[in-house]
């Protein structure tokens, strides 16, 4: 019992360094469905040139927002930011959708795509 307790303070230990790193960057796969929801919202400004929107895979762009935490940035999605529509313009989106849609565009392992 004791050891098994010491594996679990030792794997909680582990789960809250990863949680302090400023924010995951590793990228999803993301689902039929998030993929639809990104199509339909987030990629209209986010794979544009010209838009002011952090382009999809841009590490120069998303750096100093990747530095805010991906929690932040999930709020921020969600009530929105200067020109970024609350929401990113998706009314179904989850709290999880968003945290994998932002990973897919601030991954650089997708960069390109
Ligand atoms: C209508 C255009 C538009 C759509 C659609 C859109 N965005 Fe954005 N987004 C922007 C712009 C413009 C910015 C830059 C805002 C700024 O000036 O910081 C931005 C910034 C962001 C940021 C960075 C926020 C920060 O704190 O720096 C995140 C995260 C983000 N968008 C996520 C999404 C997601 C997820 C979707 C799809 C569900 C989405 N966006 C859809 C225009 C859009």
């Amino acid at each position: 019992m004791i050891q098994r307790l010491a594996l679990l303070c030792v794997f909680s230990a582990l789960l809250s360094a990863c949680g302090s790193k400023p924010a995951g960057l590793e990228p999803v796969t993301l689902t039929d469905a998030q993929n639809k929801l990104f199509e339909n919202s987030c990629k209209n400004c986010h794979v544009q040139a010209g838009n002011p929107a952090p382009q999809m895979g841009d590490q120069a762009a998303w750096e100093p927002r990747v530095a805010k935490g991906l929690e932040a940035l999930v709020k921020n999605a969600i009530t929105g930011i200067n020109q970024m529509p609350a929401g990113g313009m998706c009314i179904t989106c989850t709290p999880q959708d968003y945290e994998a849609l932002i990973r897919h565009m601030a991954a650089p392992a997708v960069q390109g795509k």
